[in-house]
């Protein structure tokens, strides 16, 4: 069991494989935060908490004149509202008699055996072989009776922690959340801490940000309606003088797909807090008497091993504990071709099945029909919302089409965008009122269209309904699900006015449930999110969907940054990366050997390819195959930082017994008559021998890590090498 109690102590201590967690029922009951940090025994940590007089830090009333104990400088699991804590707030609640006020004390713990789950949201799960327990805390304000309970899954082997958050109104009144964390950690010293985040734009997505804290709050979020191109909801705070290889690093990953919040403050007393959950902006939800309100849930990890540690735990636990698909694991993802940057809108069923023709000789196993195919969608001012086959251009009909491609031996895949709608459009037309509008203002119009009020149960149950029946209606093995912009107009004309602020939120419950409906409904389909490119790149989506779509920008010496970004929390086999025209001057090996970073695709016309070109495709795809089991289960290792001025990008898959390896390099600014360049390999045996791209060269585990490979430099720009490294028995 992970978690330990020592009720004389009266401190809860939790467990991984090498990490501790501790909390205390401290001082007048209040919960008290006491460590997180490599394994120690379960003794009881509270004398590292110094008490003083702190000027202008109040102290709870019933400490009476002793004026030592203040929730302005305690570190808590949660924090209280208007109790003299001024720091970043963990709840804001406007109670029945129109306080604000929660002062929350532990009136209850549970221990149970097993990974918890939530009921309105995706959370982590455990598996067979996990060993796994949730404890319950919940505190309790004894004057309104509303409780908050605090929830924590223990994964011991995997070394994870994930936090949760339930409000329960247990009172007579009605209450109004106004903003909920679903984490709280305090660090009793904070001062020579960095924050790590992945700030980004359309086609920019997750670029490196790192700063030092300083006494402010650091928000990160988003309140654009999703987790955003702009954040993204994973952040990482560690010691400064932490690298790749070496040092204490903390992640926080939010499982949740819209409006989100992560706050860093180093207080007066140079301790940190840092809370995560929903953003508040425009958030108020109404608790009735004997309801519970659901935070999303944070997945947090510990290592001592630096940013490659943190992101190698991330790794194999979002590999293993987030999606239930399939093709996680069990089956392997085709290599496909998207119509997209091929035809954009303007294809027709004889153009799709010449492009799987063309494609067939380049390896690929899969053709994705992209944006255009259904209503009236001949460019993006119309037809979304009517999810039905545009006979102008599918002449032959949906299932003719998919016959025609798996005849060629190929799989067939197609996109949706639930969400939206156009107005010019027959769902636009027939129910105006399942549209995002504020009475009496003209929308926001964004790529020309209006999106779908997914708060409302008859829109769920429409895009449940109509997608359903075109996955029913052929043989589709792929879906790609799409969302091409911002939330704006945040109203929905089912809630009556006090209950807008519960819009935002209700929103990504109900995409949630629609998306749950048909992945149950169609377990063998494998999908894809995207939104424009990567603008909802979250765990929860991650929960859903195997894959995602990392960027509408193709351009593959962009896209070094992009999945250098990525890779911090992600794996890479959630990647989806394709070649393209994009990159005039880049060849089309090192195309292939970036893409390779990836799910692995095409996204271009192949009937414009000539012979050659084709057959270097085909030659990478099948190499792509031959990695596959090294991309998509190995160590990922960060070799360089594309962020740096350098000459080369580099970065390496290794497997877990270190029998193989793939480490690839792109080389992109070679100097005149400059130094020769070596790239230093990790994570082999040092001592084993590894052979070198089938027998070009057999070289020593312990010198490809420590004296390295050199590499070319008499070549054209933007060469890439790939260097496969077997062990030899
Ligand atoms: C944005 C996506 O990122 C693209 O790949 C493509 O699917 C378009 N939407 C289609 O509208």
């Amino acid at each position: 069991m992970g978690i330990k109690v020592n009720e004389f102590q009266k401190t809860i201590t939790l467990h991984t494989q090498n990490t501790s967690y501790q909390m205390k029922i401290g001082n007048l009951d209040y919960l008290i935060h006491l460590y997180y940090g490599p394994t120690i025994p379960d003794v009881d940590l509270s004398y590292q908490i110094k008490q003083y007089d702190r000027g202008f830090s109040g102290n709870p009333y019933e400490s009476r004149n002793a004026r030592t104990f203040s929730l302005d400088a305690q570190p808590q699991e949660f924090s209280t509202q208007q109790q003299g804590d001024f720091r970043a707030a963990s709840i804001e609640v406007v109670n029945g008699d129109g306080s604000y006020s929660f002062n929350g004390r532990v009136v209850d713990y549970k221990i149970k055996k097993g990974k918890y789950c939530l009921e309105t949201m995706p959370s982590v799960f455990a598996t067979e072989s996990d060993t796994a327990d949730t404890l319950e805390v919940t505190l309790e304000d004894a004057v309104t009776g509303v409780q908050v309970i605090l929830i924590y899954g223990v994964f011991e082997e995997a070394d994870m922690i994930t936090r949760a958050v339930k409000v329960k109104n247990t009172g007579t009144k009605s209450i109004q959340l106004q903003k909920i964390m679903s984490t709280c950690l305090d660090f009793l010293n904070g001062s020579k801490m960095d924050l790590i985040s992945f700030p980004g734009r359309y086609g920019q997505e997750r670029q490196v940000e790192r700063q030092p804290m300083t006494h402010h709050i650091h928000t990160i979020g988003s309140v654009r309606g999703t987790s955003s191109h702009q954040q993204n909801p994973f952040v990482i705070l560690c010691d400064r003088d932490v690298s790749e290889d070496y040092g204490n690093c903390y992640g926080f990953s939010l499982m949740y797909s819209g409006n989100f919040l992560a706050e860093a403050e180093l207080d007066q007393y140079d301790q940190i807090r840092f809370g995560m959950g929903i953003h508040p902006k425009q958030f108020s939800f109404e608790i009735k008497p004997g309801e519970v309100f659901e935070g999303p849930e944070v997945v947090m990890a510990f290592t001592t091993k630096g940013l490659t540690g943190l992101t190698h735990l991330y790794h194999d636990f979002y590999r293993k504990n987030l999606c239930k698909s399939k093709f996680v694991k069990d089956v392997r993802r085709p290599v496909l071709i998207n119509s997209w940057e091929a035809a954009f809108m303007d294809f027709d069923d004889v153009k799709l099945v010449e492009i799987a023709k063309a494609a067939k000789e380049m390896g690929v196993e899969l053709l994705v029909m992209d944006d255009g195919w259904f209503g009236k969608r001949d460019d993006d001012n119309s037809g979304l919302g009517d999810w039905y086959v545009n006979e102008k251009k599918i002449k032959c009909g949906l299932h003719k089409l998919v016959e025609q491609i798996n005849d060629l031996g190929m799989k067939f895949g197609i996109w949706f965008e639930p969400e939206m709608v156009s107005e010019d459009s027959d769902l636009y037309r027939t129910h105006p009122e399942w549209t995002m509008e504020i009475p009496g203002r003209p929308a926001v119009r964004s790529r020309n269209q209006l999106v779908l009020d997914m708060s409302r149960e008859e829109v769920q149950d429409y895009l449940i309904k109509e997608v359903n029946s075109i996955l029913n209606d052929a043989n589709i093995y792929y879906v790609k699900w799409d969302i091409n912009r911002s939330l704006a107009d945040i109203w929905s004309n089912a809630q009556p006015a006090e209950k807008q602020g519960e819009v935002y939120h209700r929103y990504i419950l109900g995409l949630y449930r629609v998306m749950d409906q048909i992945i149950k409904t169609h377990p063998d389909i494998l999908f894809e999110g995207c939104s424009g490119g990567g603008g909802r790149y979250d765990p929860a989506m991650l929960s859903y969907y195997p894959q995602y779509w990392v960027s509408d920008n193709n351009h593959p010496i962009d896209r070094l940054k992009l999945h250098y970004g990525t890779s911090f929390v992600y794996p890479i086999s959630t990647m989806g990366a394709h070649i393209s025209d994009s990159g005039k001057f880049v060849p089309l090996r090192t195309k292939a050997v970036v893409a390779m970073c990836g799910t692995f695709g095409y996204e271009l016309d192949a009937t414009h390819l000539s012979k050659e070109e084709q057959k270097i495709c085909k030659e990478q795809s099948d190499l792509f195959r031959k990695y596959y089991h090294i991309i998509f289960e190995g160590d990922y290792y960060r070799l360089s930082n594309p962020f740096e001025v350098g000459n080369m990008t580099a970065w390496q898959h290794v497997l877990k017994d270190k029998s193989e390896s793939l480490l690839s390099v792109v080389v992109t600014n070679l100097t005149c008559n400059g130094p020769q360049e070596y790239v230093k390999a990790k994570g082999l045996d040092p001592m084993a021998f590894y052979s070198i791209n089938d027998g070009e060269a057999i070289y020593s585990g312990a010198a490809l890590m420590n004296a390295g490979i050199p590499i070319d430099r008499e070549i054209p720009e933007y060469t890439a090498f790939q260097f496969h490294m077997k062990k030899i028995d």
